[in-house]
């Protein structure tokens, strides 16, 4: 396992998982759950934001109170379409940070990523960068986000997803090892299509009510 991958093993999360991998769940109950989820994700991944500490009064007493420290600014940045599922629960837990997107699909027969859309804030530079996307599978797609969005020159890079394969991750940490990649599960392998085994299906398909 490379050093770089943190597994978060949060029962609540697993269980979210679970539910979520179900052939049987709606789009609706999908897409909350990977709402919820995305709030459990968003924990683990700003672990380490620093805080400063502020005098404040409570109703009873003055005291020094933590606050996240100001010049620590986040870019959330969804790779589309799936994305925007992980995206969309992370604002409301971050609702101030600034948002990016970048498109790419995978060419069904070379799985190679091609890029559709670009669009992150102008201040990036000056901003720590967490890219969402459920599901690295073959990982092509990420390693192409990623390395167009180094471009740009953010602070730092994280990468979150909900499902990782093993050849993904491979793939991923071995182009880029400075980028830690946060998910809550590692799956067996990738079928001949690139889809996760045993997985959840496609998570766009799942999310969006498209299939
Ligand atoms: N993308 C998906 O949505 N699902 C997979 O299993 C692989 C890639």
């Amino acid at each position: 396992m490379y050093p770089q991958v943190k597994l978060i093993e949060h029962p609540l999360l697993q269980h979210k998982l679970t539910l979520m991998r179900k052939v049987e769940t709606s789009t609706t109950k999908f897409r909350n759950l990977l709402k919820e989820v995305s709030l459990l994700l968003a924990y683990e991944v700003t672990r380490d934001l620093p805080l400063k500490y502020e005098p404040i009064k409570t109703p009873l007493a003055a005291m020094n109170a933590p606050v996240l420290a100001p010049d620590k600014k986040l870019v959330l940045v969804s790779v589309m379409r799936a994305g925007q599922g992980i995206l969309d629960g992370m604002l409301e837990l971050m609702p101030s940070a600034r948002v990016g997107h970048i498109g790419l699909y995978r060419d069904p027969k070379t799985l190679i990523p091609v890029e559709y859309y670009f669009k992150v804030p102008q201040d990036v530079d000056q901003r720590d960068m967490l890219v969402v996307d459920p599901m690295l599978a073959t990982g092509n797609t990420a390693v192409a986000a990623v390395e167009r969005l180094k471009s740009t020159n953010p602070l730092s890079i994280k990468f979150v997803c909900l499902l990782a394969a093993p050849e993904g991750i491979e793939n991923f940490c071995s182009v880029h090892p400075d980028v830690p990649v946060y998910t809550a599960a590692i799956d067996d392998y990738l079928d001949e299509h690139g889809y996760i085994i045993p997985g959840l299906g496609d998570a766009g398909d799942r999310l969006f009510g498209t299939k």
